[in-house]
């Protein structure tokens, strides 16, 4: 039997694109959004992608334990089952070339929950990048709309990502769009638990962890 996340990463892009806005203003100017597969990137779409990652996340390497390490983060974004909406200006003339001005990158997967070998279909939220000059407009809680109708209309229980705890604007913003600590993050605690079993233990230790594991339940 094919599983919902099978099914959901055999979609094409036009399958997940359907209802979601392909153009839309902000600050008075059009942006064209577009569903591709990582294998549907043209060679300049690759630079550009990457080329804001750099831009906004390269500062984290020396706060943090975030390792900058290139090819292996390469391989991560362009991995056949990475999946992007991105962002670009609409151009006024043919001439006039395309700005990405913001992209995700995002997976279906499954997912550990705190049960032993019980995993949760998700759509998994590597990135959400939005170049600086773009920020404030409402493009990144517009991409997360977006992602939380493609996760509802295929099926997952949740949307998941990881945040760098001194990443502080971006845990306001996804506080902001509803995202809760999840159960399987290091530094979670159970407010029901009573605080004396040895499992609690371990999640005290782990509380230098430089990382935190956020999800949305879509229903
Ligand atoms: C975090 C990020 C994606 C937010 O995108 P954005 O397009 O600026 O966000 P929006 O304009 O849609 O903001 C939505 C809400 O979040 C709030 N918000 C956004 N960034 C915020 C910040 N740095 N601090 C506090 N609140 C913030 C907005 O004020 C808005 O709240 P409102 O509804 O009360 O007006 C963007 O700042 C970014 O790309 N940062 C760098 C990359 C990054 O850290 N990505 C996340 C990695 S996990």
């Amino acid at each position: 039997m094919v599983s919902l996340v099978q099914l959901a990463c055999k979609a094409s892009s036009e399958e997940l694109q359907t209802g979601l806005g392909t153009s839309r203003a902000f600050g008075g100017k059009q942006y064209a959004f577009n569903i591709l597969r990582a294998s549907e990137l043209s060679v300049p779409l690759r630079q550009k992608i990457w080329a804001l990652f750099e831009e906004n996340m390269h500062g984290y390497t020396s706060s943090t334990t975030f390792e900058w390490n290139p090819p292996s983060k390469k391989k991560e974004l362009f991995h056949r089952n990475s999946r992007y909406l991105c962002v670009s200006s609409q151009g006024v003339g043919e001439s006039e070339e395309r700005v990405l001005v913001a992209f995700t990158m995002f997976r279906f997967d499954w997912e550990d929950t705190t049960e032993e070998k019980v995993y949760q279909e998700v759509l998994y939220l590597y990135e959400l990048q939005v170049s600086q000059g773009y920020r404030k407009l409402g493009l990144g809680r517009v991409l997360i709309r977006d992602l939380e109708a493609i996760g509802i209309r295929w099926q997952m229980k949740k949307i998941m990502l990881t945040v760098l705890k001194a990443n502080q604007g971006a845990i306001l913003f996804y506080d902001k769009m509803g995202f809760n600590l999840d159960p399987i993050s290091p530094d979670f605690v159970d407010p029901t638990s009573t605080g004396n079993n040895e499992e609690e233990e371990w999640v005290d230790e782990d509380e230098d962890c430089d990382y935190k594991i956020l999800s949305k339940v879509l229903r």
